[in-house]
């Protein structure tokens, strides 16, 4: 069956490489990428793809509904990925969370909910965080997080993102409408924007700069390759349930130090490359998905995220793309780093 997806943030990390992953394994369907090009979307991501017909690229704001509106009328299903994702910058300035997450989450839902006079325009995934969920203990490795667990989030980032992440189950209770929510935890792969760990530390190590680890390097998180990612949220979209939640995880639980000394090891890098700096403001501690509803009902497991190789890989693409990132870092970025961490960067 064609079908038409309208596509939200497809110029960002996971929206990228979800585009590709979808155009690679649905090879009917065709993908509306609609994404405002803010600070972290890079049309440059996807530039192979110009021309395609089965890829439209539209540049506009999700908290728009004459923009979204229209888009809508043509889809035949809606995932829902285009956020502001980086936990620092909410902690600097908390206010364009609150609008692209909540408020363009709540009028993609509106829109979608009235498209075709009121039939609404398919399916509807909100891709959410495992962050929604606050923060685990170290002292108990045993508690992993499932679709059960309280939603306390800490950041204004992940409360942002929980804002969103009610909106969608709202939309289900009070409409009826088809909506279905996945919270994914930390992703990795190529094309991932320099502000966050490991694109941030494979860059900083390729120009012989330190790397700045937060306070004690003890925080976990689990790591799952994007590509895996991305072929959940297509198993969520085709094969979930409506009204339901969905954790996506990499069983690939790391210290920030253990991911350091990897990225390291790597490289070829010593241990004197390590900068410790001042913690992160209220800095979760571990996150841990359990995913086993995913295995259970839907079948699906991460077969691509086992490190070393899938590290390894990620650090190699950084390597052999040096002037994607560099174009990249001598950006918007270079003012913002400059702001976190002095005038290096
Ligand atoms: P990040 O990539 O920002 O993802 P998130 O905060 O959403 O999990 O950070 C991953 C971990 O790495 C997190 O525990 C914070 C830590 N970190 C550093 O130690 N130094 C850094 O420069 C950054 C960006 C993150």
């Amino acid at each position: 069956m064609t079908r038409t997806l309208l596509l939200t943030g497809g110029c960002g990390f996971i929206g990228s490489n979800f585009v590709r992953f979808v155009l690679a394994n649905r090879p009917d369907w065709r993908i509306i990428n609609l994404d405002v090009l803010s600070y972290s979307g890079n049309p440059e991501n996807l530039a192979d793809l110009e021309g395609d017909p089965r890829y439209r690229f539209v540049k506009g704001d999700i908290c728009d509904m004459d923009t979204v509106a229209p888009l809508m009328e043509e889809a035949d299903g809606v995932v829902h990925m285009a956020a502001e994702s980086h936990v620092d910058r909410s902690i600097m300035d908390s206010k364009p969370f609150v609008v692209s997450n909540v408020l363009g989450t709540q009028t993609l839902l509106d829109a979608a909910r009235r498209a075709k006079g009121g039939k609404g325009a398919g399916r509807f995934v909100l891709v959410s965080t495992d962050e929604v969920y606050g923060s685990l203990p170290l002292e108990r490795p045993d508690l992993r997080f499932t679709e059960e667990t309280p939603l306390q989030p800490n950041s204004p980032y992940a409360a942002s993102k929980t804002g969103a992440d009610l909106l969608a189950r709202a939309a289900f209770h009070t409409f009826g409408m088809d909506v279905v929510t996945t919270r994914c935890s930390n992703n990795f792969g190529p094309y991932q924007f320099p502000e966050k760990v490991i694109p941030l530390f494979v860059t900083n190590l390729m120009e012989n700069q330190q790397v700045p680890l937060y306070g004690d390097g003890k925080n976990v998180r689990d790591w799952i390759h994007v590509d895996d990612h991305c072929e959940g949220v297509l198993t969520v979209l085709e094969k979930g349930r409506a009204g339901e939640v969905y954790n996506i995880g990499g069983d690939n639980e790391r210290s920030n130090l253990e991911l350091t000394h990897a990225i390291l090891d790597i490289m070829g890098k010593g241990k004197d490359m390590i900068r410790p700096v001042q913690d992160r403001l209220g800095h979760d501690r571990r996150y841990a998905i359990d995913a086993s509803k995913m295995a259970n009902e839907l079948g699906w497991r991460p077969s691509r995220s086992a490190w070393p190789d899938a590290l390894e890989s990620t650090v190699r693409w950084y390597v052999d793309n040096r002037s994607w990132w560099q174009r990249v870092k001598s950006g918007a970025y270079r003012e913002y780093y400059a702001k976190q961490y002095g005038a290096k960067g």
